[in-house]
């Protein structure tokens, strides 16, 4: 999709083909710049009491007629006082469906602010559009003969009377972000034959080439060069190779500090001999979607050229059972040096997160994210409508909520008290993998804590919001790129 700025501040000569806009509680006047007829059109349904202004409700008005038959969507933006970036996400995400329902390709948004906010709003638009546009159907059959999709695709933002230069910084951040997520979606809805961990990596390798990154892989014989047998012990089972997968983005000044980005890429999650019930196992393809997210938002970072260092690192494998697999009571050791009693064998994304995440200490950052779909128990805690959060340095998590409300990437902090610990107490090792029934996800955390020294480190548990019902206007069932665009703003405010 072609994204267009404008700034204009009268109508053009022919009226765009679909032109949408918001309109908050209280207001009854449509915008300036709209032809004469078109706010008579939008009068005339107001007098009728038409015109919704809630949000999540719209109203298609067709004004004019032949060559200069124009449609104007009308999108209830609530009360003015609540409106925020992930409202105009909906909104104009919201407007790309409506086009899409009645075939249109190209859509106009006016922006709804022209004040300080206008290029928050501008991005968080740009990226409704993007993601409401997306679609995953590489595994279909193309569609027979005039019955092809009719996808949107021209965006034009209209911000009449707007600063350019002001605002095309925020267009392009929107563009890269949703692009980010977008490819995160497309990772995460490939199923398991297809994107293995050499497949993750090959990727990795092409967006580099596709937007500038530096990508180093290390295939199985440079893991166990490395010792990272807390990795290799979760594919032992599997016909498939593991990958580690690291991705830097040279932004800011050598030799500052980078920001180190990790995230889980277990390509399916069988439980290894701890096996998993069947019933929804199909599910566990999204078990790389921390992985996903991390080379989404590797993505971004370097499509938006933020002026910052970030290392991006995937540990990637599958769990699986067989003849070679780990056992229950097995004991490794990794990277870092500390043995692990391998207590439950579907225990595996704290295995793959903890070799990683030493390796990423050794990348002396500034800081440390870790995204994972690795509790069952977050889901219970948190539902689909916030990640959890969990972390060493109060400021850094301070940063992710903010980050998450503005993103609508939403994230819940849980406590780390050090009594957890305890839970991880082994008798034959430094530790084990499991820390029983009570706080699944902050015991999980607790392991993960054991890996990253004193470097300040969150921990995001994304297992019941990577994937799921897609019910919001810009996402589809299934894959959500999340936390893509978290992870994204993260770095883009820290750049800022
Ligand atoms: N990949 C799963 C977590 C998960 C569950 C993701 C549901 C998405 C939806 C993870 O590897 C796992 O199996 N965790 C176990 C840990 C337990 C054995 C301590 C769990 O949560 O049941
Ligand atoms: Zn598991
Ligand atoms: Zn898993």
């Amino acid at each position: 999709m072609e994204v267009i700025l404008s700034t204009r501040s009268t109508a053009p000569r022919t009226a765009p083909s679909f032109v949408a806009f918001g309109l908050f509680e209280g207001q009854s006047t449509a915008p300036q710049v709209l032809t004469p007829l078109a706010q008579e059109s939008f009068n005339q349904a107001m007098d009728a009491g038409d015109v919704p202004t809630s949000s999540d409700e719209d109203l298609l008005l067709f004004v004019g007629a032949g060559d200069q038959r124009s449609r104007i969507l009308v999108v209830g933006l609530g009360a003015k006082g609540d409106f925020s970036e992930e409202k105009m996400r909906r909104a104009t995400g919201q407007a790309v469906r409506a086009a899409e329902r009645c075939k249109q390709t190209s859509v106009t948004l006016l922006l709804p602010e022209a004040g300080r906010r206008a290029g928050d709003l501008a991005r968080a638009a740009v990226e409704g559009a993007l993601l409401a546009a997306w679609t995953f159907d590489e595994l279909k059959a193309p569609p027979e003969p005039g019955k092809e999709k009719t996808p949107v695709q021209r965006f034009e933002l209209w911000a009449p009377g707007g600063k350019r230069s002001a605002l095309n910084r925020q267009t392009r951040e929107g563009e890269a972000a949703a692009r980010g997520a977008n490819f995160a979606r497309t990772l995460q809805s490939r199923p398991a034959n297809l994107a293995t961990p050499t497949h993750l990596a090959e990727q990795a390798l092409q967006m580099a080439e596709d937007v500038g990154l530096e990508v180093e892989i290390f295939d199985k014989k440079k893991l166990i060069k490395a010792g990272m047998h807390a990795l290799l012990s979760v594919s032992n089972g599997s016909a498939q190779e593991p990958r580690l997968i690291v991705m830097r983005h040279h932004g800011g000044r050598s030799g500052d500090a980078p920001l180190a980005l990790v995230g889980k890429g277990v390509t399916f999650d069988t439980g290894g001999i701890s096996l998993k019930p069947a019933s929804g196992m199909e599910d566990m393809k999204y078990d790389m979607s921390g992985a996903a997210g991390v080379m989404g938002a590797m993505r971004a970072i370097a499509e938006a050229k933020l002026k910052i260092n970030v290392v991006g690192i995937v540990p990637s494998t599958e769990n699986m059972p067989s003849g070679s697999s780990t056992k229950p009571g097995d004991v490794v050791q990794s990277y870092l040096g500390k043995t692990i009693e391998v207590i439950n064998t579907d225990a595996e994304g704290r295995l793959i997160l903890c070799d990683a995440l030493a390796y990423a200490t050794e990348q002396k950052p500034a800081a440390i994210v870790d995204c994972a779909t690795l509790t069952g128990a977050v889901v219970v805690a948190l539902g689909d409508q916030a990640a959890a959060v969990l972390g060493t340095d109060d400021r850094l998590v301070a940063e992710l909520e903010k980050a998450g409300e503005r993103t609508g990437e939403r994230v819940w902090r849980l406590p780390l008290f050090p009594e957890y610990r305890k839970q991880l107490d082994s008798a034959y090792a430094d530790l084990k993998n499991v820390g029983g029934r009570k706080a699944g996800t902050i015991t999980a955390a607790a392991f993960l804590r054991e890996f990253v020294g004193d470097t300040p480190w969150a921990h995001i548990d994304i297992a019941g919001v990577a994937y799921g019902d897609g019910t919001l206007s810009y996402q589809r069932k299934g894959a959500l790129g999340v936390p893509a665009r978290l992870l994204f703003e993260w770095v883009r405010a820290r750049s800022a």
